[in-house]
């Protein structure tokens, strides 16, 4: 212990009686270690009291214990979960995002902010784009769930997914499936004629809207990416939506290129 730890550790008072008593320097490191040891020691003594004491009670009569009982306020629900039915037995709070990570393993989804405000947590039930953090899963009741997992047709991944692929709409992939979800569910809403803040006439309610980039952007801004990949994103949906090929505006460098950056000391060129 430094003479500073020192100073910070005793009061003015304490201090004035090791002075008093002439205990100074190493004699007083030495007393002061002597005194922390003793003092340890004695609350280590009345804690090894107190829960023998404690073990030696007997319980109330009336005592109430915390029991493993299960699921609390159980509800059955019947969902139909990419395609496969589910019956469940869930808490009737819990929401349906738990569900599909905790109790069936379906990890794509992901928790970002738990309450409403990110996207990441974005799944389709019956066809409708839902935040499942803010979804009770009892309210599923008898619907159609899809999520990221369910929407490749077994090695043929969905058009969207391609397209997000294609266009880069990614970097840490966090937001990804929620933003792949909302997509899709996004199409299916432009098929619907459902107006967006940005439709400029509401009164014409016309089907197979053709979407323009601030529609899309509009559409997918309860979608947050943290990476900041929105224009692939936006590419990537303008694509599918359409149905038009969207020229890719990167590339692997090739090894000819990857040569030719490093001769001109231009490597931190190369993305
Ligand atoms: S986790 Fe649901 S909106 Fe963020
Ligand atoms: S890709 Fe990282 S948060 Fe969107």
């Amino acid at each position: 212990m430094d003479d500073n730890q020192e100073q910070k550790d005793l009061s003015r008072d304490e201090e004035t009686l090791l002075d008093e008593l002439g205990i100074v320097g190493a004699a007083r490191r030495k007393f002061l270690g002597q005194s922390m040891a003793a003092a340890l020691g004695t609350f280590a003594f009345h804690l090894l009291a107190k829960e023998k004491a404690f073990a030696t009670l007997a319980a109330a009569p009336d005592a109430v214990f915390a029991q493993n009982a299960g699921v609390e306020n159980a509800v059955m629900v019947l969902l139909k979960i990419n395609g496969s039915t589910q019956r469940l037995e869930v808490d009737s709070r819990t929401a349906l995002l738990d569900v599909l990570r905790e109790r069936l393993g379906l990890t794509g989804t992901k928790k970002g902010c738990d309450q409403g405000q990110c996207g990441a947590c974005t799944a389709i039930v019956d066809g409708r784009r839902v935040l499942s953090c803010l979804t009770l899963a009892a309210s599923c009741e008898g619907k159609e769930v899809t999520t990221i997992e369910g929407l490749a047709d077994g090695d043929n991944l969905h058009p969207m997914q391609v397209a997000f692929i294609k266009h880069d709409g990614f970097q840490c992939g966090y937001c990804t499936p929620g933003q792949i979800c909302s997509a899709v569910a996004l199409l299916q809403e432009a098929k619907n004629g459902d107006a967006s803040h940005v439709t400029n006439n509401l009164r014409t309610s016309a089907q197979n809207l053709e979407l323009s980039e601030e529609e899309i952007r509009e559409r997918m801004s309860g979608n947050i990416c943290r990476c900041g990949a929105y224009p692939g994103i936006v590419a990537a949906v303008r694509e599918v939506h359409s149905g038009r090929d969207i020229a890719q505006t990167w590339h692997f460098a090739t090894n000819e290129e990857i040569a030719v950056a490093l001769n001109e000391g231009k490597a931190n060129e190369i993305v």
